[in-house]
């Protein structure tokens, strides 16, 4: 076994990076056998977009997905990535249905399942936490990672990371994950944090970073000399751009050394090759836009991360106001600062950037205000990372009283309700959750997949009783 451990990202981030999540289970089963053959640490399969994409854009059953890598997958670990409290959704769920759902996915496959919070507010992972570690999963707690506002006090520092890392670890986390989504962390910082964390904390820590500002591979290495245990690549057709460094280039910067992987350039050889197939398919028909591969510093510049760029350019064409965009960047870390600067990542990078949107498209800051943001200044959200400046509370909310217990404390189990709701559908145990996460998008799927396990066809002539075929 060698000493950095690989996380392989090519079944979900990577393709969620690069060409928006469509990857198909028919594309990925062939090569299962041989990612199950090179000895990765774990095989990231699952997370929130997978789950959306499938359901909404390939008529695909996700748990369905999941039991068929499963089944060709028998030595390496899967891994999902788990929104803390919102599940794979946009919203917070009761507890019942947070078990539920982690019950099911390690039914169903799921060895490590890597748990984050938006606002890095401990209390949204406590669920999801101790039901993995009931149902005898890996907990991997992920601290959310930004940087500061420019020209504020520092309040994103190394210390505060170790701080929470520490809590996590305390709740139960058997490893700790540094989540750059936006690919913000540089290389000196990655070796600051990663020695820090290497000092304070007992469990192992794994780096998951993004290409898109192209310092991915030089972080990865400072992260590596400073002793990180796992780090997340992605094989190279399906590596670059908005998504993660290169498998094989780290696989042979590390062989000979005291770092070295253990995998076999060779059998990687046969991914690469496969997925090159495939990335030449995506571009002809369009999936994979150029556009994403090139090195973007925007992230830097004005800490925008790519996705939620390329948000705002549609939000602002659909309202015809793309002369607009320079405003609206330059509002975002004004509203990211008022609703005390949270990590920019689904779901507060929506909500921050179409509240900045809206401020800039109404000429008057907060004139209208859009549910999602009163939700996050109110407490709905949990907690943010800095205080909130009681005006700006008052002209967001008004006199509302704040939650600031944990939000999820404040609702009530859902999960009987919403089986009632969806029971015409149910087919299976896991269909509740597909329809609590994903609701009319859940049952258009449902629909079409009465259609065809019954047969029954639009074109039915119903009169003679007899179906078309
Ligand atoms: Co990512």
């Amino acid at each position: 076994m060698g000493k950095v451990k690989i996380t392989e990202t090519v079944l979900r981030d990577s393709h969620q990076s690069l060409i928006a999540t469509r990857m198909t289970t028919e594309e990925i089963l062939p090569i299962l056998s041989q990612l199950d053959k090179i000895g990765y640490h774990s095989l990231e399969a699952w997370g929130g977009a997978t789950f959306d994409a499938c359901l909404r854009f390939l008529d695909e059953d996700p748990w369905e997905r999941l039991r068929k890598i499963r089944a060709e997958v028998k030595n390496t670990k899967l891994q999902m990535l788990f929104r803390g409290q919102n599940i794979l959704g946009y919203r917070h769920y009761s507890d019942d249905v947070v078990e539920y759902f982690v019950q099911k996915s390690i039914a169903n496959g799921i060895d490590i399942i890597r748990i984050f919070d938006a606002l890095n507010d401990a209390r949204n992972l406590k669920t999801a936490i101790s039901a993995t570690k009931k149902e005898g999963g890996h907990v991997q707690a992920a601290v959310s990672y930004t940087t500061d506002p420019k020209g504020g006090v520092p309040f994103y520092t190394t210390e505060y990371y170790v701080n929470y890392a520490k809590q996590l670890e305390e709740m139960g986390a058997d490893s700790i994950c540094i989540k750059d989504m936006a690919g913000l962390l540089l290389p000196y910082n990655a070796y600051e944090l990663v020695k820090a964390l290497k000092e304070n904390v007992k469990v192992p820590i794994q780096l998951h970073t993004h290409y898109t500002a192209g310092v991915a591979s030089m972080t990865i290495m400072k992260a590596i000399e400073a002793g990180v245990d796992v780090v997340d690549t992605a094989i190279s057709p399906m590596a670059q751009g908005t998504s993660q460094m290169p498998t094989e280039s780290l696989v042979a910067s590390l062989a000979g050394t005291e770092y070295d992987t253990g995998l076999d350039l060779g059998e990687l050889n046969v991914i690469t090759k496969y997925f090159t197939n495939l990335r030449e398919k995506y571009l002809g028909a369009g999936l994979m836009d150029p556009k994403v591969m090139k090195v973007n510093v925007n992230a830097l510049i004005n800490q925008v991360p790519g996705g939620m760029l390329s948000n705002l350019v549609s939000q602002l064409k659909q309202a015809g106001k793309s002369d607009m965009l320079d405003a609206v960047l330059d509002e975002i870390p004004r509203v990211r600062a008022d609703s005390g600067n949270p990590p920019l990542v689904t779901p507060s990078s929506q909500i921050v950037g179409t509240q900045a949107v809206f401020n800039v498209l109404n000429g008057e800051r907060y004139k209208m205000v859009t549910k999602e943001f009163r939700g996050l200044i109110k407490g709905e959200y949990g907690k943010t990372p800095m205080e909130i400046d009681p005006e700006i509370v008052k002209k967001v909310i008004g006199d509302e009283e704040r939650i600031t217990s944990r939000p999820a404390d404040a609702l009530k189990p859902e999960l009987d309700e919403l089986r009632e709701k969806c029971a015409q559908y149910i087919e299976q145990d896991e269909d509740v959750l597909s329809y609590a996460l994903f609701d009319q998008v859940a049952v258009k799927f449902f629909e079409n997949r009465k259609k065809k396990l019954y047969g029954i066809d639009s074109n039915a002539d119903k009169d003679l009783g007899i179906h078309s075929v």
